[in-house]
């Protein structure tokens, strides 16, 4: 029996021991002319109805590749129906979108083009519309067939692989650097792997890997019903992605019904909620303090072209 007990404590304290947190790449390989279209392409707003929305209207490159609102707001001053995740890193995640209704990048971006609160745009007509622009050249140099929907998706995808967030001082850390993060940060990682946060949040983009299941029914704000809009399975009611914690410093408002502002809150919550757990202040200020090392330097690929 003690021997059972020792090997338990083994492999838990193993588990402890290894880094299930990776680094975000300090390269990527991409097609440098196809990320130059699919920017020119993310910023545009004649993808919108009316001209008035581009990608960037709601993921700000600036502001952590979200717009710090609740609710975005689409054509015509729609609102969105749940909270804007960023488009940072998303390349690493498993599935796109809160419910995980796109497994691809590629797949996702149709969402917002034709989404009624977004950009409100059917594919026919978008095609049409930028076959009118310069865009046709500039497609045409690049692919055989011209301006196709799928085409406007391969190159904004390639841009999408660009936005990645390397070189956070706790990447430095896990590349070996010991002075890149406090004494404070330091713990704040132990007790982020200690009380279990590790179990959800891990991987490359510390979440983006798994769905759990989140919210009391009273207690969700937005109409959402999680995974369960995908398989209609009940067993997924309320079951989210789980989201990435790189950058999350600037990623406020939290959850995906954005009803939290501080990380403060949104720790305590997820101590409680998800883990059963109340943290003292001190415990929680420390494990800002690791969150606040995740935030990354945005990766310049135009450095690709000199
Ligand atoms: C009106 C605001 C708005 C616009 C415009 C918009 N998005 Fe989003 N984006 C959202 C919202 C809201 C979600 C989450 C929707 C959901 O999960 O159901 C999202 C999700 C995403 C995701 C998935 C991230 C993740 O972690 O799951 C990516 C990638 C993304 N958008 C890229 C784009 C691109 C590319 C464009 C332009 C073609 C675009 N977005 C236009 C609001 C917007
Ligand atoms: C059982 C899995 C699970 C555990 C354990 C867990 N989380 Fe989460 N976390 C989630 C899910 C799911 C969400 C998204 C919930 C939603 O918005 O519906 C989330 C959201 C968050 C957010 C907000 C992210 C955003 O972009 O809005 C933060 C911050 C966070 N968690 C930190 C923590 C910390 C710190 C711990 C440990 C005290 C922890 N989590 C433990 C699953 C988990």
């Amino acid at each position: 029996m003690k021997r059972i007990i020792f090997l338990f404590s083994f492999i838990l304290g193993f588990l402890n021991a290894i880094e299930v947190i990776t680094p975000i790449p300090l390269n990527v390989n991409i097609d440098v002319k196809k990320a130059d279209l699919g920017k020119e392409l993310f910023f545009d707003v004649r993808l919108s109805k009316d001209d008035t929305i581009s990608c960037h209207s709601c993921h700000l490159l600036n502001q952590g590749g979200v717009d710090n609102k609740k609710l975005s707001v689409g054509v015509e001053g729609k609102l969105s129906i749940i909270n804007t995740p960023t488009v940072f890193n998303s390349s690493f995640s498993f599935t796109q979108f809160w419910n995980g209704r796109s497994k691809t990048l590629h797949e996702q971006v149709f969402g917002p083009i034709s989404d009624p609160n977004e950009m409100a745009m059917s594919f026919e007509e978008l095609e049409i519309k930028l076959r009118k622009t310069d865009y046709l050249k500039k497609f045409f140099s690049i692919y055989k067939d011209g301006i196709t929907i799928n085409n406007i998706a391969d190159a904004i995808v390639e841009y999408e692989k660009t936005l990645i967030t390397p070189n956070s001082p706790f990447d430095k850390y896990l590349r070996g650097d010991e002075t890149a993060i406090s004494d404070k940060a330091k713990r704040g990682y132990q007790i982020f792997k200690e009380q279990g946060c590790i179990a959800c949040h891990h991987g490359r983009n510390v979440g983006g890997n798994l769905y759990a299941k989140f919210g009391v029914v009273s207690e969700v704000e937005t109409k959402s019903k999680g995974r369960f809009e995908v398989t209609k399975n009940e067993e997924d009611l309320y079951y989210f992605k789980v989201p990435s914690l790189r950058n999350i410093e600037l990623t406020y408002p939290y959850l995906h019904d954005g009803r939290f502002e501080t990380l403060e809150d949104t720790v305590k919550f997820m101590a409680n909620y998800q883990l059963g757990k109340s943290l003292n202040k001190e415990q929680i200020s420390d494990i800002i303090s690791f969150l606040v090392s995740l935030t990354g330097e945005l990766y310049n690929y135009e450095q690709k072209k000199q």
